[in-house]
Formats: structure tokens, C-alpha cells, sequence
């Protein structure tokens, strides 16, 4: 039987429906305008220079300002936060958790203004902004049902008698929220949220290329009754990072991105003095999908568009290596071809585009590169085409299908709307999986077949933090699917779970004789 959750959904959107698609878009059009980010530490926004920040769409589109934090506001958040942190550890978790569920139900009453960010700010198509928002606002709400069950007081344990055992869950201190471009509503706000829940207090650093987004979502955070002391936002680049995780002021660091920068992080927590504080990790993977000769061939197609070209293929989840069992390919890839020659690439402002821009140059030119590279090795099968509204200066790049010989050319994420493909032999498979699996990327992975034993065979084979079968593998919903890797594609626990406040919090046992 199932039991209902305990916190309300997000409402979602009908984009079937032209009309509600069109006043939504009049909307979000209202609520544009230029924004600001500036560092906040205690609620005060330093006055230092002024940076333009462009939209992706289109570089010449101003889409506001923002001034970095340089190393005065980073003492001082470093300094105010782990000062305070033991207040708001005090604060009653009744009044933390109303905190983020007001802050959930301002994300909800300001989300024409989010969607106008990110569109703007971050090339986002509305139903792309929509999805991230309803993320947002569950995390919000989901957290707060979680705080209230985990650090909502003490618990008994067992014991001899005359002695009483008791355990509960308590703050750390001070959190660095150091967080990617790509999620920069919802990863952003879901490491805040989950921090402040278990009772610490946090600097937030958001990705350099979305710092707008992220400044609005703070000072709706701080309007929701979160005390300004305990959260602080650093916009700022790698250099900001590193300031915060070597300091022995900070009790943890809840980080998702790169691979090679969440190993930085790790050294750096190690060689630093101070108290030992946790890593929570997430960073990418190189996600498959097998589609085998049972599939539903156009189900398949439909899962694949989602899984590799949503969000211009910028998740994290998004698939990154399509294997295709070679009696199914034909007709498959031909259906998948001409599926992608449809896809429509252009603005986001437009309502007909499904696929908007890359984030910024440099990911653009290392995608032609990436494609060039397989296609030399392979042969491209279909390429999608620009719409007159893309700007001929925005950073687009058209999703493609190029046909590879081996799963061995994928050998690293590539991150952005490329999708290789490779035809097996099903007696292949297993050592295949079990080749992928030896890579160490354990993120997520899809699977399209009607035979359950094949979905029994896989689920042990694969090591893989989230399994998709007959549907897309993107798009974890809070509580349903909670998130993350394992191996090279992250530490846990996941987020959106059952188990994620526990790892922003520290376990503390009273055993009293009485
Ligand atoms: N949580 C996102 C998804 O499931 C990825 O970051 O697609």
C-alpha cells in the first residue's frame, strides 16, 4: 500500500495547453528586468565593482551585474557564520523547518521572475526552468519533513537498567555550499536547505557563470525567516572555494561539479588543521543506455531525445553513451535520426525551442572538438539545425548521433548534447557493462527491454547510483528517486533521500546513570 507523503508537490505545468504557455511566457516577460548579485554577508551587500553578466542566448543580451567577493567578505562570512551557527543550531527545528516551507511557497509566488533568470542567465527553456523550480520548492518542503524527523529530539536506545541511552542528530557549524551552473536554482538551493535544516550555518558559493540566480534566491531565503548571520553568499571563482575549504572554521563542505575539483576539495579539507569535516561530493558520470531488440522502438526514441538533449544535455544524469543491440538498430537509429533533425534549437525566449544554447564559449568550442573527434572516429548520423532565432553570437551547439565503433572512445563525460552510439551483440553485453563498470563512473543509467530477466541481469551488473528502466533517466524527482553516484561520480549520500540531512549533521549519544 502506498502511503502519501507527508509535504505537497510543486504544482506542475500543462505544456499541451497554448494559451496557459502563452501567459505564462507574458509572465515571465513582466518580470524581467536587469538583476544584481553582490556578495551578502550578514544581510549586507558589499559595494565593490561591477561586472556586466551576458545571457548565453545571446552575448550581446545584458542580463545584469555582479560584483565578486574578494578575501574581506570571505573572512568575514567565515567569521560571522561560525560564530553564529550555534544559535540557529538552537533554534527550535519546528521554527527551521516553517523557515524553508515559507521559502518554498516564496519560490512558488516568485517564479515568473526565477524562470525570466533562468532563461536568461542561464539559456534555460521555460519547461527546463519549470522542472528546476518544482525541484527547488520540493526540496523546501521535503527537508523541512525531514528535519522534524531526524533532529526533532532525542531517541532512546536500549540499555541496562538504571541507565538511560538516548541518541539524536545535531548541527555541525559552518557549511561551504559550493555548487554548478547547471542546476543553479535547484543544486544550488537543495545544499543550502539541506544544511540549514540539520542546523548549521552556511556560505554559499555559487558556479561563477550563475550568480544572478543565485543572489535572487538568497534574498527570498533570507526574506522566508532565515537569520542573515547564519547564511552568506560568496559569488566568486574557484580562488573563493579554496579560501573557505582551507579554513579550519568550517565543519563540511557540500559540493557538486567536477571530478577533479571535488578531489581538490578532499586534499585540501585533509591537509588543512582543524577538525575533520565530511566531503558530500556529487559530480558526473558517463551515463549508458541499452536498448535491446524487445524495446518498444518508439518509446526507446522518446527516452533517448529526453535523456540526451533536455537541458542541452548539461545534467549530470544526462545519457552519454547509447548502445543499441544490432537487430534493433536500424530501425531504431533511423527513427532517432529523424526525431533529432526536428529537434528545434534556438532561443529559449522562443516558445517552440526545444533545445537552447551551451553554457558559455568555451564549453561550446570544446563540444565541436569533441564531436569532430568522434566523428573521425565514426560517422555522424543526424545533426539538428539552428532556428532563425538563434543569435548568430550565442553559444549553441546542435545535438548530434554519431555512430562509433567502441565504447572505448567515450571514455570521459562529455558534457553537453552529443550522443554516440554503438551497436552490440547481445551475447556482448555483460562484458560491456561489466568494461563500463570497471571505469569507475557509477552515476546513472538507462535500460529499454521487456524482459525482466535482462532488467535483473543488469540491476546486479550495473554500479550505478540510479537505474532507469523504460523510461528517461533524468529528471530524479525528490523523495521518489532520490539522487547521486557512487565511485568517481560522487560520495552520497543521495540528495532528495532518506539519508541525506543525516550527512550535514553529527550523531550524539547521552548514556546517563539515574
Ligand atoms: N537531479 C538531476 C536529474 O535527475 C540531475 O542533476 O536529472
Amino acid at each position: 500500500e502506498l502511503s502519501g507523503p507527508a509535504w505537497k508537490r510543486a504544482e506542475g505545468f500543462d505544456w499541451g495547453e497554448p494559451a496557459a504557455r502563452r501567459r505564462l511566457l507574458g509572465e515571465v516577460e513582466a518580470a524581467g528586468g536587469l538583476a544584481q548579485a553582490h556578495p551578502l554577508v550578514a544581510g549586507r551587500a558589499a559595494s565593490l565593482k561591477e561586472e556586466a553578466v551576458f545571457a548565453p542566448a545571446d552575448p550581446t543580451r545584458r542580463v545584469g551585474t555582479v560584483s565578486w567577493a574578494g578575501e574581506k567578505q570571505v573572512e568575514e562570512a567565515l567569521r560571522i557564520g561560525s560564530e553564529r551557527a550555534r544559535e540557529w543550531e538552537r533554534v527550535p527545528v519546528e521554527e527551521r523547518a516553517k523557515a524553508l516551507e515559507t521559502l518554498g511557497d516564496r519560490l512558488w509566488h516568485h517564479r515568473a521572475r526565477l524562470l525570466f533568470l533562468l532563461r536568461e542567465e542561464a539559456g534555460k527553456t521555460l519547461p527546463d526552468g519549470w522542472t528546476e523550480l518544482q525541484e527547488a520548492i520540493d526540496f523546501c518542503r521535503y527537508y523541512a519533513v525531514e528535519a522534524r524527523r531526524l533532529f526533532g529530539g532525542l531517541r532512546p536506545l536500549p540499555g541496562p537498567s538504571g541507565e538511560r541511552n538516548q541518541i539524536g542528530w545535531r548541527g555541525r557549524g559552518l557549511f561551504a555550499c559550493i555548487s554548478p551552473w547547471n542546476f543553479p536554482l535547484s543544486i544550488f538551493l537543495g545544499q543550502i536547505v539541506a544544511a540549514l535544516a540539520a542546523g548549521n550555518a552556511v556560505v554559499a558559493k555559487p558556479a561563477e557563470q550563475t550568480p544572478l540566480v543565485a543572489a535572487e534566491v538568497l534574498r527570498l531565503a533570507l526574506g522566508a525567516g532565515i537569520p542573515p548571520e547564519v547564511l552568506h553568499l560568496l559569488p566568486g571563482a574557484g580562488a573563493v572555494g579554496e579560501a573557505l575549504v582551507r579554513d579550519p572554521r568550517l565543519s563540511g563542505v557540500a559540493f557538486t561539479g567536477s571530478g577533479a575539483v571535488a578531489s581538490r576539495i578532499a586534499q585540501l579539507l585533509a591537509s588543512r588543521g582543524g577538525a575533520l569535516a565530511p566531503l558530500i561530493a556529487e559530480t558526473g558520470g558517463v551515463n549508458v543506455m541499452v536498448v535491446d531488440a524487445t524495446a518498444a522502438a518508439e518509446q526507446a526514441v522518446d527516452d533517448i531525445l529526453v535523456s540526451a538533449f533536455r537541458s542541452s544535455g548539461q545534467r549530470c544524469s544526462s545519457l552519454r553513451l547509447l548502445l543499441v543491440q544490432e537487430e534493433a538498430a536500424p530501425r531504431l537509429l533511423d527513427l532517432l535520426a529523424g526525431a533529432i533533425e526536428e529537434l528545434v534549437v534556438g532561443d529559449p525566449r522562443d516558445l517552440s525551442t526545444d533545445v537552447g544554447p551551451v553554457i558559455e564559449r568555451g564549453a561550446q568550442l570544446e563540444l565541436e572538438k569533441e564531436a569532430w573527434r568522434l566523428a573521425r572516429a565514426g560517422k555522424l548520423l543526424a545533426k539538428a539545425s539552428l532556428a532563425s532565432t538563434a543569435s548568430p553570437g550565442g553559444y549553441y551547439f546542435c545535438p548530434q548521433l554519431v555512430e562509433i565503433p567502441s565504447p572505448a572512445l567515450v571514455d570521459r563525460e562529455i558534457f553537453g548534447p552529443i550522443l554516440p552510439v554503438v551497436r552490440f551483440r547481445i551475447e556482448e553485453l555483460e562484458a560491456i557493462l561489466d568494461s563500463i563498470a570497471r571505469r569507475g563512473f557509477g552515476l546513472t543509467m538507462g535500460l529499454e527491454t521487456r524482459l525482466s530477466e535482462r532488467i535483473r541481469m543488469v540491476r546486479e551488473r550495473a554500479r550505478v547510483g540510479n537505474l532507469y528502466v523504460n523510461r528517461p533517466m533524468i529528471g530524479a524527482a525528490v523523495e521518489f528517486q532520490p539522487f547521486g553516484g557512487e565511485g568517481l561520480s560522487g560520495t552520497g549520500p543521495k540528495s532528495g533521500g532518506p539519508r541525506y540531512l543525516e550527512a550535514f549533521g553529527v550523531e550524539r549519544v547521552s548514556s546517563e546513570n539515574v
